[in-house]
């Protein structure tokens, strides 16, 4: 996204912004988040309980963004504030509204792994505008953020797509209807919606993952999908968990991604069969997710797939969560 078109998404507020409101740092939490949702391929995603990444920042007073600590990334990410997606998004934002004097230190704390497929950058980036909008006491509307984090998406695999940030900034299960210009609706869900997710430890760095996905769809593959998008909307407003379910099916996007995933139509094949509503893929993976109706049901299915990895000598992490409605929030 070019910078004009940002600063055309988020208008530059008649009068500066004030520092602090008596706050020198602030702690955040920002949510992992499931994407595309099995059939809405880049324009649908929830967001979850856990796993969510923490930002710490503090103000420095000398004018300036710096990266002193990030924890859980293996060394993977980069400390240059010119480099990493949280302070660049930062950085956009403060320049938006007019304080880039202000100085900030950052730590990054990832509590999720890398190239999940758990929106692991959004959640970073999220945390990270999430504590400069609070510590400068901006209360505009949370959607204003949305364009900088997409901003660090495209920066993290080169596309800033929404289907992440947007969850993990408002919570909840959200809709992208346009990106051009850009249109965001929250969608209800059922209360009783759980979500198991399956994380198997194989990489699958975003950016590849959108680069093996057919460029042409057939007109026939087209009407099924956009039948099932709007059979999954529609039960999420009808609270129809069995029709969510049914609708729950890619015929563009999973097909090749499944081969990235170890197991995919076996681990599909034991969740379906332990009672799961629905399967599929976490965003680009390797993740995996199924809804149920119950906890338990959640629970034997992510102890199943974990198993079944185990036999495969694939080391995996589960994590069972409903439906996170709040989205990022302050720990202290
Ligand atoms: N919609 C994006 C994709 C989500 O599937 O590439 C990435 O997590």
């Amino acid at each position: 996204m070019e910078d004009n078109k940002l600063q055309e998404l988020a208008p530059t507020p008649s009068a500066p912004l004030s520092v602090g409101g008596g706050r020198e740092s602030i702690h955040v939490f920002a949510p992992a988040t499931v994407a595309n949702v099995v059939c809405g391929f880049d324009v649908l995603g929830f967001a979850v309980d856990e796993p969510g990444d923490e930002v710490i920042m503090r103000l420095t007073g000398k004018p300036g963004i710096t990266i002193s600590k990030i924890t859980g990334d293996d060394g993977r990410l980069p400390l240059d504030p010119a480099k990493n997606t949280v302070s660049v998004s930062v950085q956009h934002y403060l320049q938006s509204v007019g304080r880039s004097d202000i100085g900030l230190d950052i730590e990054l704390h990832k509590k999720m792994p890398i190239g999940s497929g758990l929106g692991s950058s959004s959640a970073s980036t999220v945390a990270g505008l999430f504590a400069i909008k609070t510590l400068l006491g901006d209360d505009a509307d949370p959607i204003k953020l949305l364009p900088f984090a997409m901003k660090g998406e495209e920066m993290a695999c080169g596309h800033g797509h929404a289907d992440n940030v947007a969850p993990a900034l408002f919570g909840g299960f959200v809709l992208i209807r346009s990106y051009e210009p850009l249109d965001v609706v929250r969608l209800p869900h059922p209360k009783n919606l759980w979500c198991a997710i399956v994380f198997p430890d194989v990489d699958v760095p975003t950016r590849e993952a959108r680069q093996i996905i057919r460029k042409n769809i057939q007109m026939k593959d087209a009407v099924t999908q956009w039948g099932n998008i709007a059979g999954l909307v529609s039960g999420l407003f009808m609270q129809d968990i069995d029709l969510i379910g049914r609708s729950m099916k890619d015929v563009l996007v999973e097909p090749v991604r499944s081969m990235l995933i170890p197991d995919f139509y076996k681990m599909r094949e034991m969740a379906m069969e332990l009672g799961a509503v629905s399967f599929g893929i976490s965003g680009s993976g390797p993740s995996v997710f199924a809804f149920t109706k119950d906890e338990a049901t959640a629970r034997a299915i992510t102890q199943k797939l974990q198993h079944h990895l185990t036999g495969l000598k694939i080391g995996s992490n589960s994590y069972v969560s409903t439906i996170n409605d709040a989205g990022p929030k302050v720990l202290r």
